[in-house]
């Protein structure tokens, strides 16, 4: 077959800071999927955007070339609308387990497309699979009944949908090319556009343990990923939510299953409910489910309805037990005063280190694996009280988690100002 272009003069226009065509995004993005470009040659593209960027229609070219690399789903048979939402990645982030359920409680389906963690920042099917039985994998045909009659599902994400972005990722993640807002913003709203929802929330997490660690860049991140969806017919929200803390009091996947489902009886952290109540109400205004009162359904029982069913119908028991660690280990404050910094990168990559999430993305995890906060930000403290509980099945791992948590972690003498949760929503 006789190629389009040269892909050397594909990699030097964006090198000498030119736009590339319609046509040249095409051709690229097909030919790396089909092997004919190398990944030393996608590589150089990808630095080369790195370092120069791509204007808006650049960016619409290249989401589009890569969901046109896979299939596409779509939810029009359904009886009801569809609704999704999709996180840049934060630590002790749990939010899809209780917000699936509780949206769909308002009769709108939700078709959660997951992935698995890889770093700091956990991955929710690594969660759910802590419960005993649970399974993501399911056909297309499956998951429509599960969302007409359940309505919410967390399935893994198919290798069908935008194989182009998981190919250029895997890429982007050994060559320093992650955190390039037009690369970030391609690669979410092409698999989320191949998804085929009709609406979509996005929380855009700003803060130490998140991609973006100001409020400016996350704010461009958000703008971005709105216009995608937005020109591609899905209804797109972003919300900037902090992730300088943890979010919540537990990191870790059993551990955070555990906590989700004291959300769901009613109870559970304050910051976890108000972020779970304020993207439900987000999505379902955008599925047309104006003023819905979200908190009373976590108190009635409604959303605790939904996940039972949601559970079951993907074979998992809601009444097994969560598996709990084998060795625990506490961190007490070494002085009296207020909680002044809980870090959440620090913390993600302590949990981390525990077992709860991976270096290599063959690597297993370990269900129990994490950390339980006991005193949260802005908390005052006295001296020998137990701020963390870690936990792991192998101990010899504490060090090294504590050498990355204690350092992210302060006490002082005045109590800090309470932080901001949800910044601003953009549309
Ligand atoms: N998540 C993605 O799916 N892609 C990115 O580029 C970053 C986070």
């Amino acid at each position: 077959m006789t190629e389009a272009f040269d892909v050397v003069d594909v990699i030097r226009t964006k090198r000498d800071r030119s736009e590339l065509s319609t046509e040249q995004i095409q051709w690229v993005i097909d030919a790396y999927t089909r092997g004919v470009v190398g990944d030393e040659q996608m590589a150089a593209l990808n630095m080369a955007v790195f370092l120069n960027g791509m204007n808006r229609r650049e960016i619409v070219d290249w989401t589009k070339a890569m969901i046109a690399s896979g299939e596409t789903m779509n939810f029009d048979s359904l009886s009801k609308p569809t609704t999704d939402k999709h996180s840049t990645g934060g630590v002790g982030d749990k939010i899809t387990l209780p917000l699936g359920p509780l949206v769909s409680a308002f009769g709108v389906a939700v078709p959660q497309l997951s992935g698995r963690g890889l770093g700091h920042t956990g991955g929710t099917l690594d969660k759910m699979e802590s419960i005993k039985g649970w399974d993501p994998n399911m056909s297309n045909a499956r998951m429509m009944e599960i969302l007409e009659d359940s309505g919410a599902v967390v399935a893994a994400a198919g290798s069908g949908l935008a194989p182009a972005d998981k190919k250029i990722y895997a890429l982007r993640d050994i060559t320093a090319t992650v955190d390039c807002i037009p690369l970030i913003a391609s690669s979410i709203m092409s698999k989320k556009i191949a998804e085929g929802t009709a609406a979509l929330v996005l929380d855009v997490k700003v803060g130490t343990g998140a991609f973006m660690r100001d409020l400016d860049h996350a704010r461009e991140l958000a703008r971005t990923m709105v216009d995608l969806g937005s020109d591609a017919g899905v209804k797109t929200r972003a919300l900037l939510t902090d992730m300088n803390v943890p979010l919540g009091r537990t990191i870790g996947n059993a551990l955070e299953v555990r906590e989700s489902v004291e959300v769901l009886q009613g109870g559970g952290p304050a910051d976890v409910v108000e972020l779970t109540c304020e993207l439900a109400r987000n999505m379902l205004d955008l599925a047309g489910v104006h003023d819905a009162d979200v908190e009373e359904a976590l108190k009635d029982g409604r959303a605790m309805d939904s996940w039972r069913r949601m559970i079951k119908a993907q074979g998992g028991d809601p009444d097994a037990p969560l598996p709990v660690a084998t060795h625990t280990h506490d961190v007490v404050a070494d002085k009296d005063g207020y909680v002044t910094e809980l870090d959440a990168l620090a913390l993600g990559v302590g949990s981390w280190r525990l077992g709860a999430g991976r270096a290599r993305k063959e690597d297993p995890v370990q269900a129990t694996a994490g950390i339980e906060i006991h005193a949260g930000y802005g908390e005052k403290v006295t001296k020998g009280q137990k701020l963390l509980t870690l936990h792991t099945e192998t101990p010899e791992r504490f060090e090294r988690a504590l050498e990355s948590i204690e350092p992210g972690l302060s006490i002082g003498d005045t109590q800090p100002a309470p932080r901001t949760l949800i910044h601003e929503i953009i549309q």
